[in-house]
């Protein structure tokens, strides 16, 4: 078997999936659903029904285009990863995984190799948590992390219901059924960019993830009393957004103190309400995301910050409420498509390492249905979610081939 990816094609088709998108080029915006997303969506069907890949979507919107296997009732190798992209993005995160995953198969049937296990490219549903506030919403879905139950009483920002949002975009069917059925995968490997500068800074040009950090995410509102800028004299205070600050900053200090390098802790949303300079702040949003490769561990930082918040709560008279979105455990790769993919690697004498995914990804949920391993390319810098984010073609060629020549070895 001789396989030969196509670089140009493949490095064609990013720049053609970046200019579906909602922001001002480089940056690249598509957010679940919108008619950007659904543009994106039926371009990309379109490629995969070119490459004589069966295709057909749940009813929460995942993808999934088959290249039947020879005995096409075995359970299936799947590969893929998510196209949604934060506001502001870059055009790598995710499209890599299912660009590059096509791309894979693509090069397996020019290489005249026939499948004995089907090849299933997923695309799953927002990836990102942007528009429902829950991430790896197809993927928890399809693995039962999620019930079909709670994803109904999801909304977005403006209260429209995920529910009415994906049966406009046309996806009728029942979310009880979205569950694949135990035993429908043989094995998941998805393919990556790195999202941090470890890969580039060893210049090795592939990692093998072994394990999936545990993320968890909250929801928190701090409700004080407004006022008059100028009226209302500091000792009668109760500002929510000083409320705040001492909470971020407790936040900070609970992950930074937890003894590991690997606890990490993110406030990426602050709202403020009425937000007028003259107005003092009556109430907050913030969001708030914790994560660590040790489940004892981020839940530890979890209930510290939930002693902070009691105390400052106390001390400035204000009321916190905290809402836990998800609180996720981390996920062990299986080493028989490590070795798999390590069996690649060597094959190709391209070298890697073992390495810990900080960030979470579809594979995470996957994990609870399929055995699971991910492989991860360098990206610049090691940045993502911002618009410079890159990977060369050269990268993105050999993670390519190396997860071609996987999928090959699993579904042979
Ligand atoms: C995924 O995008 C993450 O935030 O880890
Ligand atoms: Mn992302
Ligand atoms: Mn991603």
């Amino acid at each position: 078997m001789k396989l030969d990816v196509n670089r140009d094609r493949l490095s064609a088709e990013i720049e053609e999936l970046a200019s579906i998108s909602d922001a001002v080029p480089p940056a690249v915006t598509r957010i679940v659903f919108t008619p950007t997303d659904l543009k994106a969506r039926g371009w990309l069907v379109s490629l995969c029904e070119k490459a004589g890949l069966s295709v057909r979507q749940d009813a929460i919107g995942n993808i999934f285009a088959r290249w039947t296997g020879f005995e096409s009732h075995a359970p299936a190798v799947g590969t893929g990863s998510h196209i949604d992209a934060i506001p502001n993005a870059g055009k790598y995160d995710g499209v890599v995984g299912v660009l590059g995953g096509l791309e894979a198969i693509r090069s397996l049937q020019a290489s005249g190799f026939h499948p004995k296990h089907s090849i299933e490219l997923l695309v799953f549903t927002s990836e990102e948590p942007t528009r429902f506030g829950i991430g790896c919403l197809g993927s928890r879905l399809l693995s039962g992390t999620l019930s079909a139950d709670a994803a109904r009483k999801l909304a977005d920002k403006e209260g429209t219901l995920l529910e009415d949002v994906r049966r406009k975009a046309g996806c009728n069917g029942r979310l009880e059924e979205v569950k694949v059925p135990s035993g429908y995968y043989k094995a998941f490997v998805e393919l990556h960019i790195e999202q941090g500068p470890v890969l580039e800074q060893q210049k090795v040009p592939l990692g093998i993830v072994t394990s999936i950090a545990a993320p968890a995410s909250l929801s928190i509102s701090i409700e004080g009393a407004g006022g008059h800028a100028g009226g209302v004299l500091m000792p009668g205070r109760r500002d929510a957004l000083c409320a705040a600050a001492e909470l971020i900053l407790a936040i900070e200090n609970e992950a930074r103190s937890s003894g590991a390098l690997d606890t990490v802790a993110t406030v990426g949303i602050c709202e403020v309400f009425p937000g007028a300079v003259n107005s003092i702040p009556s109430r907050v949003h913030l969001s708030v995301d914790i994560r660590d490769t040790n489940l004892e561990r981020r839940d530890a930082v979890m209930q510290m910050m939930a002693g902070a918040g009691d105390a400052i709560a106390g001390r400035r008279q204000v009321e916190i409420r905290k809402e836990v979105l998800n609180a996720d455990a981390p996920a062990q790769c299986v080493p028989a498509i490590v070795e798999a993919l390590s069996a690649s690697c060597k094959k190709h004498q391209l070298n890697f390492v073992p390495m810990v995914s900080r960030a979470y990804h579809d594979s995470l949920f996957m994990s609870s249905v399929a055995p699971v391993a991910m492989l991860f390319i360098p990206c610049r810098n090691g940045y993502s979610h911002r618009p410079d984010e890159y990977a060369s073609p050269e990268d993105i060629g050999r993670g390519v081939l190396v997860l071609a020549e996987t999928l090959a070895s699993l579904a042979a």
